[in-house]
């Protein structure tokens, strides 16, 4: 029988929001339903790969015959990828919140009665992209980053590409007329150092299909 094109290679993936918490019942999180990300995770173990699935807090079941290791912040996130690397690929799909609350109490903040809200400290939380790709030992062979955007989608997919030193970033326009957040479809543009490529508006499982193809094609290529 044929090989399938990613055996014995190890896919690293992370995938649906982070929360960042406030105090023991609040968090700060960003919208994503991890839908693109188990996608590719599926896509990835089709294709004959090991993978490992890392994926913030979703309501959608684990996919079968796959490692997945559940976090919530955006710092477990990246302890969670760093344990998990080397891989041969690595698919950061994970909107990780950009920043956590810098003081967090150990108690439920309450209502003090003198109608002043509570102040949030906010301080930034790794780049896990960035500190993949930066990364001397652990870099993967090929990184992909991901860049949702309302505005300017080629400019910011292109300046990520650059300072994060990602390999291709998959550039989507989430503005909400397009209903790509917590939908089923994704129009996508691939970004990488050789220009863009457009892709036709497509269902989420066939955009993580034709990435892995175009990955295990890249990879048999060096
Ligand atoms: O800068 P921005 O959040 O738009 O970049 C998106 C890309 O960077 C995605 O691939 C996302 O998973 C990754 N990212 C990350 N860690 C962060 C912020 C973003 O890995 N703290």
């Amino acid at each position: 029988s044929r090989s399938l094109p990613l055996a014995g290679k190890h896919v690293l993936i992370t995938s649906g929001p982070t929360h960042e918490p406030i105090d023991p019942v609040r968090y700060i999180a960003n919208r994503s339903s991890g839908k693109q990300g188990q996608a590719l995770a599926r896509a990835a173990y089709e294709a004959g790969a090991r993978v490992t699935l890392i994926s913030g807090p979703v309501d959608l079941a684990p996919p079968d015959n796959i490692h997945v290791q559940r976090v919530e912040s955006a710092a477990e996130m990246l302890e969670a990828v760093l344990s998990h690397l080397p891989a041969d690929i690595a698919i950061m799909a994970a909107a990780v919140a950009d920043w956590h609350v810098a003081e967090q109490g150990a108690e439920k903040i309450k209502k003090d009665g003198s109608g002043q809200p509570p102040a949030l400290h906010l301080a930034e939380n790794p780049d896990i992209l960035a500190t993949i790709g930066h990364h001397d030992s652990l870099r993967p062979e090929l990184l992909i980053g991901f860049a949702a955007e309302t505005q300017n989608l080629i400019e910011n997919a292109t300046g990520k590409l650059r300072r994060k030193k990602a390999d291709w970033i998959v550039a989507n326009d989430v503005s909400p007329e397009t209903g790509i957040m917590g939908g089923d479809r994704n129009t996508v543009r691939l970004v990488h150092t050789d220009g863009v490529e457009d892709w036709p508006a497509m269902d989420k499982p066939d955009v993580a299909r034709q990435i892995i193809a175009r990955a295990a094609k890249h990879l048999s290529s060096r």
